[in-house]
């Protein structure tokens, strides 16, 4: 007989977000979230209101859905709002008119133009020089400054973050001597990427007269980089204009380095945290082989990904998601990190399985803003755990996890610094 006086088990109380434990863990606030409240109403640290997402199915739902704009001015709450979800003009006016903050039909013109550019061929023809400076980066991570070798670092700041921001500036066609402004720019960025003026904007604002006098520049001369690509490209005899370009040059840089930036981190973390299948990863790559390592890096990406939220959605009309109903002008923001632990979606979705295989997740989001740039970050992100595991094979942690101190931002998820120990390579530091 069922005892009828035991009391059922009482809904566990709502988490409370945005704090540093939660930054540290999300995902027990994202499970509650899913089976408790999977439409949810918050308010942000910024004082903004918006809907939170976090069920897979409903996530690929909204991200696809046509009623929810990327254009900030459908915002319900007037410009004070606006200016809380970060609105140009604070930041470097034209670079903001870009792939992330338009819809259709603006959004499908330049996306064409781009991808005439960005093409899987240029990225893949690309591999031999990321791969030339993941070695390079590698070298640098067992010397120290005055040359003596070195068996810890942060792989963070030596590795991790400058891998993507070199990749990019070579890609794009920045000339090495400038490369090194662009890495204190998008240094700036990253450290204060929430903060709404100073240094930012400033950092914007001389990376866009850069840009435009690179534009220039390629205009006159033009070779075989990306940014010659993109003043080139042109779809039924339409070109990117100056500032289009300029705006594509600074998403592509803005939208690939952070991003990537965490890839790498969180999953470096991720592996060190799992030794016997780091073990397997190490053992596949040294026998030669990819299918792991693709596995590896989507499962990362689904497991720890680095964009927690999809950028911000306004409802242009009242809709509903997952039976809730949204109002017009109400801001939604979709919870990748939540959705790609959904259990309905992914069996075991809390465990970490390198070679799982039925693996769509959403970490590079869907629909027409799916991420331009995922060939790019796959390279890159296989190149450095693949380069990492061969060349420092006892690569290990050197910081007790609950030491370490995740970035507090709203979209990325990512460590600040990600101290770690190995045995130098024979010769390093010559
Ligand atoms: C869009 C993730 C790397 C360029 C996106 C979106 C996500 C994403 C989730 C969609 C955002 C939304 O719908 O709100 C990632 C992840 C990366 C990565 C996890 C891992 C390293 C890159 C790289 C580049 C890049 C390396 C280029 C160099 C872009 C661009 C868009 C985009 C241009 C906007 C596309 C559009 O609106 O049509 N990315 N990204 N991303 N990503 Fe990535």
């Amino acid at each position: 007989m069922p005892d009828e006086t035991a009391a059922t088990p009482a809904t566990p109380p709502a988490p409370t977000l945005f704090t540093w434990e939660f930054a540290a863990d999300p995902y027990p606030a994202y499970a509650w979230l899913r089976e408790h409240s999977p439409v949810h109403r918050t308010t942000l640290p910024s004082g903004v209101d918006a809907w939170l997402v976090t069920r897979y199915a409903d996530a690929r739902q909204a991200l696809a859905d046509a009623r929810l704009s990327k254009n900030r001015g459908h915002h319900s709450e007037g410009a004070n709002a606006k200016n809380k979800v970060g609105i140009p003009g604070e930041r470097g006016a034209d670079l903001m008119t870009h792939l992330l903050n338009i819809d259709p039909p603006d959004h499908t013109r330049l996306r064409r133009l781009v991808s005439k550019a960005f093409t899987p061929r240029r990225i893949a023809e690309f591999a031999p020089r990321v791969q030339e400076l993941t070695d390079r980066l590698i070298d640098g991570l067992q010397m120290d400054e005055a040359g003596a070798v070195k068996s810890e670092a942060d792989l963070i700041h030596e590795f991790a973050f400058p891998l993507p921001i070199y990749t990019i500036c070579d890609l794009l066609g920045v000339p090495p001597e400038d490369q090194d402004d662009f890495r204190d720019w998008a240094g700036m960025m990253i450290r204060h990427g929430g903060g709404p003026r100073g240094g930012v904007a400033r950092s914007v604002k001389k990376m866009r007269a850069y840009l435009l006098e690179l534009i220039h520049r390629k205009r006159a001369d033009p070779g075989d980089d990306l940014i010659s690509g993109l003043i080139k490209a042109s779809d039924h005899g339409e070109h990117l204009s100056e500032n289009e370009a300029a705006a594509m040059a600074f998403i592509l840089l803005f939208a690939g380095f952070e991003t990537t930036v965490n890839l790498i981190g969180n999953g470096v973390y991720t592996l060190l945290r799992h030794p016997e299948q780091r073990a397997q990863l190490q053992a596949s790559i040294a026998r030669g082989e990819t299918d792991l390592l693709e596995t590896a890096v989507e499962e990362l990406l689904r497991y720890d990904g680095p964009v927690e939220l999809a950028t911000w959605r306004f409802a242009t009309q009242s809709l509903t998601i997952g039976g809730q109903r949204i109002g017009e002008g109400e801001p939604v923001l979709v919870v990748l990190a939540a959705a790609d632990r959904d259990p309905d979606r992914f069996d075991g979705p809390d465990t970490l399985d390198l070679a799982r295989r039925d693996n769509q997740h959403v970490g590079y989001g869907h629909g027409i803003h799916y991420c331009l740039g995922a060939p790019l970050a796959r390279l890159e992100a296989q190149s450095a755990l693949a380069t990492l595991l061969t060349r420092l094979p006892d690569l290990r942690l050197a910081a007790d996890p609950d030491d370490l101190r995740w970035r507090g931002g709203l979209i990325m998820r990512g460590l600040r610094t990600l101290p770690v120990g190995f045995t130098p390579e024979a010769g390093a530091g010559e």
